[in-house]
C-alpha cells in the first residue's frame, strides 16, 4: 500500500511518549467500557486528561478545550490516521488488499490539506438544501413503510433488523445512486468495516472482511463507470460532472476520476452505520424516561432537540482520531512527531465544565449541540445534516404511532467490539395492541 492509500495499517503498537502519563490495565474495548463507557471515561479524565494507552499505543484525550484545539490545528494533528487499523494486519488480509486493483485513496476524513479542501467544494454541493429536501421525502416514506410491516408484525420487535438498519443504508444508497435491488449485497459487504478499521478481528475475519471490501471497491468502480456513460440525478453524477468540468486536480481544483470512485467507495459506511446507532440511541435514552417520552409524543417538534440530546448523552461516534506531524505540546504533555491521538468524545460529552449536570439525560438541555460529536473545524461531518433529520423523523413517527412505545425489561444489550462507534447489535420494543 502506498502513502495516499484509503487504510494504511500500523507496522507496530506505538511506545509511549516520554513523560506521558501511562494506563497499563484500560483499552476501549474492556467488556466494561463497552458495555458503559461514561463512568470509567470520566474516571480516567479527572486523573490524568492526557494519557498514554498501553494496549493501544495511542495518547487519550479527554478535555473538550484539548479536543477541539487538536481539531482546529490539522497542520499539527493530522487526519490521515482516520480510516487505519488500529493494530497490524494480518498477512493474509495485507494480501488481499495488495491486490493491484484495490487502490482507493485518500479523498475525506483522512485526506491532508490542501487536497481534502479541494475535494470538499464538490463532495459538499452534494449535500445541497435541494437534494437534502428531496431525501427528506424519500425518506419518510421509507420510514412509514419499515415502521407498518413493523407494526404489522406485532409486538415485541427487534428494532435495528426492522428499520435501524435498513433505513440509513437505503437512504444513504440511494444518495449515492446505488440501485435498490444491490442493497442486500452492498449491506453485505460494509457492516463489518467497523471491525477491520476501529476493532480487533482475528486474522480470520481480517481475511473475510478485506474480501468484503475488495468486492465493495470493485463494485464502486463499475457503478461509477457505469454512471460515467449514463448520468441521473444523484451524487456520483454530481461528482462526476464535476470531474468533466475540471478533470485535473494539479491545477489546484480539480477531482480526479480516482478521487469520485474513492468518495463513492468511502461515504457509505459514513453514511450508515453511525446513523444506525443514532437511530437505537434515541429509544435508549428516551424510552425508559417516560415523561421524556410523553412530552415528545405530545409535541414531536421536540424531537430535534431529543437527537441533539442523545448525540450528547450516549453519542454513536464515542472516539476519534489524528497523528502529530510534528513535536508539540497538549495539556501539558509534550508528544513527539508521529504519536496516534485517541480524542475521547465519551469524556469530553460528559464533562462537568461544559455541561451542567452531564450524567443527566435532559431534551430541554440549552446548548446541547455544544458536543462534539460531529467533530469540529475542516473535517466537521458532511452528514450531520442527513442524520439530524433521518433521527428526527424516525422520532416523529414513532411518537406519533406507537406512545406505548417501551424497550423489552431484562434484555441485555450487547455493544459490536470497537473503539468508536456505539449502538446496540440488537435493540427490542414492545407495545400495547391499539
Ligand atoms: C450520527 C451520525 C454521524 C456521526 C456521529 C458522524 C461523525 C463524524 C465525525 C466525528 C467525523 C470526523 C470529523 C472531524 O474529523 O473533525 C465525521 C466526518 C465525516 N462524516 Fe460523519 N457522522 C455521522 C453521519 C454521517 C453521514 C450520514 C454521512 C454521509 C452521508 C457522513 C459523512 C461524513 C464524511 C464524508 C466525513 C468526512 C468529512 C471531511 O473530512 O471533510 N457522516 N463524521
Amino acid at each position: 500500500m502506498t502513502s495516499n492509500t484509503y487504510h494504511q495499517a500500523p507496522d507496530a503498537v506505538a511506545a509511549a511518549p516520554p513523560g506521558c502519563p501511562m494506563h497499563t490495565g484500560w483499552s476501549p474495548l474492556d467488556e466494561d467500557y463497552l458495555a458503559d463507557p461514561y463512568p470509567i471515561a470520566a474516571a480516567l479524565r479527572d486523573e490524568h486528561p492526557v494519557f498514554y494507552a498501553a494496549g493501544l499505543g495511542h495518547v487519550v484525550v479527554t478535555k473538550m478545550d484539548d479536543i477541539e484545539a487538536v481539531f482546529m490545528n490539522p497542520d499539527v494533528f493530522a487526519s490521515t490516521n482516520v480510516q487505519d487499523p488500529i493494530f497490524p494486519l494480518a498477512d493474509e488480509a495485507a494480501a488481499v488488499l495488495g491486490a493491484d486493483d484495490f487502490d482507493p485513496v485518500a479523498v475525506m476524513s483522512n485526506r491532508p490539506e490542501p487536497d481534502h479542501a479541494r475535494i470538499r467544494v464538490y463532495t459538499r454541493q452534494g449535500f445541497s438544501n435541494r437534494r437534502l429536501k428531496a431525501l427528506e421525502e424519500y425518506m419518510r416514506e421509507r420510514a412509514t413503510v419499515l415502521l407498518d410491516q413493523m407494526i404489522a408484525s406485532g409486538s415485541p420487535a427487534e428494532y435495528v433488523a426492522a428499520l435501524a438498519f435498513p433505513l440509513p443504508a437505503e437512504i444513504v444508497f440511494r444518495f449515492i445512486g446505488f440501485p435498490p435491488e444491490d442493497d442486500a449485497m452492498i449491506k453485505s459487504w460494509c457492516g463489518n468495516r467497523k471491525a477491520f478499521s476501529w476493532g480487533q478481528p482475528s486474522p480470520a475475519e481480517q481475511t473475510a472482511i478485506a474480501n468484503g471490501m475488495l468486492d465493495y471497491w470493485r463494485y464502486c468502480r463499475d457503478f461509477v463507470a457505469r454512471r460515467r456513460d449514463r448520468r441521473a440525478d444523484d451524487f456520483t453524477s454530481e461528482l462526476l460532472d464535476a470531474h468533466d468540468a475540471d478533470p485535473d486536480p494539479s491545477n489546484g481544483t480539480g477531482i480526479s476520476y480516482r478521487e469520485v470512485e474513492s468518495v463513492v467507495y468511502g461515504i457509505s459506511f459514513a453514511g450508515h452505520d453511525p446513523v444506525t446507532a443514532l437511530l437505537c440511541n434515541t429509544l435508549r435514552c428516551l424510552l425508559p424516561r417516560r415523561d421524556q417520552w410523553a412530552e415528545l409524543c405530545a409535541d414531536p417538534s421536540l424531537a430535534a432537540a431529543a437527537v441533539e440530546e442523545t448525540l450528547r448523552f450516549e453519542s454513536s461516534q464515542v472516539s476519534w482520531r489524528r497523528i502529530t506531524t510534528r513535536p508539540t505540546t497538549l495539556g501539558g504533555v509534550d508528544l513527539p512527531a508521529g504519536t496516534r491521538i485517541l480524542l475521547n468524545f465519551a469524556a469530553a460529552n460528559h464533562e462537568p465544565d461544559v455541561f451542567d449536570d452531564p450524567d443527566t439525560f435532559d431534551i430541554h438541555r440549552e446548548k446541547a449541540n455544544r458536543h462534539i460529536s460531529f467533530g469540529k473545524g475542516i473535517h466537521f461531518c458532511l452528514g450531520a445534516g442527513l442524520a439530524r433529520m433521518e433521527a428526527r423523523i424516525a422520532l416523529e413517527l414513532l411518537a406519533g404511532r406507537l406512545p406505548s412505545l417501551r424497550l423489552v425489561e431484562g434484555q441485555q444489550l450487547s455493544f459490536f467490539p470497537n473503539i468508536t462507534f456505539r449502538g446496540p447489535d440488537e435493540l427490542h420494543l414492545e407495545w400495547d395492541a391499539s
